[in-house]
């Protein structure tokens, strides 16, 4: 997926500023910057939820997955019929088996179709929204902040999905996060974002060992672990 010389304006305060960026297969490429740094807007605009100018090209089904899987799932609806949802290209006696394969692929159970979100915990509903996304058979994943609500304990083993998603379907991603322990774990790359522009991208091992802008050393500077 190709982004090129993308903005995105609300009245006369740019968001986002001729930001040109590639996601390829098979790669997870991490956003990162501090809070109004324009991330969520380029990711909207990306998914078409926003109006830009520039060019997206490359990614024609794009599905996003939300901080929040409350905002995503419908409370009323069980699981499978929420990730039935996302199948109706598929003669309905087909998804069935679709809806389990696709919870097997994000390491859910099969019981889990019959439940309410309510009745799941915040990993696990992050997981069938995952499942959801999937179903789409988006040839562009947009995840932001999709760790930031859950429990540290959970917060793992949706960064191995992750990574397990690239691995396994070659899917590229766009992975939006502030915290730069979360983008070392799962990105191969990180692109950096101040006041709308994108101002620094590289392999992340670079951009985190080697820093070539003040912001992005100082952003990192915020998480001590990471200069070790
Ligand atoms: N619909 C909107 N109308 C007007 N301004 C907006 C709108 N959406 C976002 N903004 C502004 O655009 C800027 C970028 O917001 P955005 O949500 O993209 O930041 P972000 O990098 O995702 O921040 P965070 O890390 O807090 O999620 C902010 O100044 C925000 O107030
Ligand atoms: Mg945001």
């Amino acid at each position: 997926m190709h982004i090129d010389g993308l903005s995105v304006r609300f009245g006369a305060f740019t968001a986002v500023d001729s930001v040109t960026l590639e996601v390829p297969p098979g790669r997870v490429v991490g956003l990162v910057g501090e809070s109004g740094s324009g991330k969520s807007s380029l990711a909207k605009a990306v998914c078409g939820l926003v109006p830009h100018t520039g060019r997206v090209t490359g990614a024609s089904r794009v599905q996003m997955v939300f901080q929040d899987p409350y905002a995503s799932l419908d409370p009323r609806m069980r699981v499978a019929e929420s990730v039935a949802e996302a199948l109706l290209r598929m003669p309905r006696q087909a998804r069935p088996a679709e809806v389990e394969r696709l919870l097997g692929l994000v390491s859910l159970p099969a019981e889990v179709a019959a439940r309410y979100p309510r009745e799941l915990s915040g990993g696990q509903r992050q997981r069938v929204a995952i499942a959801r996304a999937l179903g789409a058979e988006p040839d562009l994943l947009v995840a932001d902040e999709i760790t930031s609500a859950l429990d540290v304990s959970v917060q793992g083993a949706v960064l191995n999905l992750v990574r397990s998603l690239r691995d396994r379907l070659g899917l590229p991603i766009l992975f939006i996060s502030h915290n730069l322990a979360v983008v070392r774990y799962v990105c191969d790359e990180v692109a950096v974002m101040h006041r709308g522009k994108l101002i620094e991208h590289g392999p992340t091992e670079s951009v985190v060992g080697s820093p070539a802008q003040d912001y992005t050393r100082a952003l990192l500077e915020a998480v001590p672990r990471l200069r070790r």
